[in-house]
């Protein structure tokens, strides 16, 4: 088995820093004309960038931030920091600009590529559905508005409100003489501002469901090696480090070393970061209608949450509505609640997406073992198109009796890939956005963003299907950006 150099590699890889509910985001420009303070910046931000490794003996410095001395911290020493940096910026250190032809086509790119006057928005911009009101037209930045400019991002890491905006003011007056920080203008006439996220107490994001429970599980990682799963979430989510770490082997057995740029490539991996909009009064609403409407199951005591649990594949507390795969011979076996709550299936439980529906919002994310010939090869198949989620949310929680339904709210969505087209773009585009998913006739994603067919949603019941019509996407995308997310090395190299 592959050993990773975890003290190479940054920490959110292995990490959502739960410790650390306060975030931001600066997007930054390099200043093009002092080159020498940008490399001079990130030769010393390197040695103060969170590393994943546990502290287990194999920290290169020993005086590096890793996530082992992470769980120690106190006062100023208890916060995060990351970098990543765009196809543009790397094109900007000689080091970057030199490797930028062994980087994939779709990074190099960009997320929203340029539109054409003649044949219209590009390949990519169509296969991530990012049409009428989520194309990067509309975008408040990294879109087509000139606002696309962007050279990389600094994550910074907090445990509250003022410990965040002490890291923030410390790191703009470390990064001053290289880059400016770019701040976002929104529409409503808000003053320009840095992208600031946050992990709940409670873990829901803004449409009331836990999120980040289903994580792959990189093949010799500290947590895998910490034990405590069952044998069917090692089957399942135990993925090969090469599918989110440049430098190993992955699941198709191919070492990913990135052809030329490999040393620089090495402990990299790639960071694909949405803002994601909700309209949560408009899912709220159009949840209470379906539910109003709802004629039977007579057994659903509370229809809202039936209707909810349906349209994601888990109920808004995150219990799975498919069966632990050790029980799926006898869903009503009472030992099945006692799983880990991730280790279900769906082919031999529910093939047919009668306890969950075959378009809610996790079984197109991650089909598990139905997408392929036979079930084994299918789930072999989805691990090579797993992302690692590191999301938060923005914005102010809706209060319906506040009336901040016009707030501006969301996900601030990221993901870490080694192959942003087979991982990232293969589910947004064949699994999210595709009407025909599993031998569906319509819709697309619950809560997704696309508006390929005026969004009907399908949940499989007997004797009949139950249709709805969702009114318009409860989701828009109002920016985002392709990033590579180097080791510490390479930010070294990038600075030399
Ligand atoms: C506003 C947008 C979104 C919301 C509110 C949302 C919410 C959720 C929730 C509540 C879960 C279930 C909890 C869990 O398993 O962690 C989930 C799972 C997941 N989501 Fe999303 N999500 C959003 C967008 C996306 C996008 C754009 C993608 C990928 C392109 C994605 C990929 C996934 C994956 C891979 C899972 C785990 C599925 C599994 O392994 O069972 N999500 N999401």
């Amino acid at each position: 088995m592959d050993k990773v150099e975890w003290d190479d590699v940054q920490g959110l890889v292995l990490s959502g820093y739960p410790r650390l509910p306060y975030s931001a985001y600066v997007l930054f420009r390099f200043h093009p004309e002092r080159p020498d303070a940008a490399r001079a910046w990130l030769g010393a931000l390197a040695g103060r960038l969170m590393r994943a490794s546990d502290g287990g003996g194999d920290d290169g410095e020993t005086d590096a931030p890793t996530l082992g001395t992470l769980k120690r911290a106190k006062g100023a020493d208890l916060h995060a920091i990351n970098l990543a940096l765009t196809a543009r910026g790397l094109g900007q250190l000689p080091a970057g600009a030199a490797a930028l032809k062994d980087f994939s086509v779709e990074f190099v790119e960009g997320m929203a590529p340029p539109t054409d006057p003649v044949s219209g928005p590009a390949r990519r911009t169509n296969l991530l559905g990012d049409l009428g009101d989520s194309s990067p037209a509309t975008w408040e930045w990294g879109g087509w508005n000139g606002n696309g400019d962007i050279d990389g991002m600094l994550m910074l890491f907090a445990p509250d409100g003022l410990a965040l905006q002490s890291l923030i003011g410390d790191e703009l007056a470390t990064m001053a003489q290289a880059a400016d920080p770019v701040r976002i203008a929104s529409p409503g006439g808000d003053d320009p501002r840095l992208m600031t996220g946050r992990v709940y107490d409670d873990r829901k994001e803004h449409f009331g469901y836990t999120d980040g429970i289903s994580q792959p599980i990189i093949e010799g990682s500290p947590r895998a090696r910490r034990g405590g799963a069952t044998e069917d979430d090692k089957r399942i989510h135990h993925v090969k480090p090469g599918e989110f770490v440049f430098g190993y082997h992955n699941e198709r057995r191919v070492r990913t070393n990135g052809a030329g740029a490999a040393e620089l490539k090495r402990n990299g991996t790639y960071l694909v970061f949405r803002q994601l909009e909700q309209d949560v009064a408009g899912f709220r609403d159009f949840v209470a209608r379906a539910a109003a409407e709802l004629q039977g199951p007579e057994d659903a005591t509370d229809k809202e949450e039936w209707i909810a649990a349906r349209l994601v594949g888990r109920t808004r507390a995150g219990k799975p509505l498919a069966c632990p795969a050790a029980h799926a011979h006898d869903p009503s076996d009472p030992v099945a609640r006692h799983s880990s709550g991730n280790d279900f299936l769906f082919y031999f439980g529910d093939r047919f997406g009668l306890q969950c529906p075959i378009g809610s919002h996790i079984r197109r994310a991650n089909p598990r073992d139905t997408k392929g010939p036979d079930p084994d090869t299918a789930l072999r198949l989805s691990k090579m198109h797993r992302i690692i989620r590191r999301s938060r949310m923005y914005g102010e929680r809706y209060d319906a009796d506040a009336r901040n339904g016009e707030g501006r709210r969301g996900v601030l969505f990221v993901c870490l890939n080694a192959d942003i087209a087979g991982q990232f773009e293969m589910i947004q585009h064949s699994w999210l956005n595709n009407r025909h998913f599993g031998d569906l006739y319509v819709g697309t994603d619950p809560i997704g963003h696309s508006q390929a067919d005026g969004g009907a949603i399908v949940i499989q019941r007997r004797p009949t299907n139950l249709v709805l019509q969702r009114p318009k996407p409860f989701v828009r995308v109002r920016g985002g950006a392709y990033f590579f997310l180097p080791g510490i090395a390479a930010v070294r190299a990038l600075a030399g």
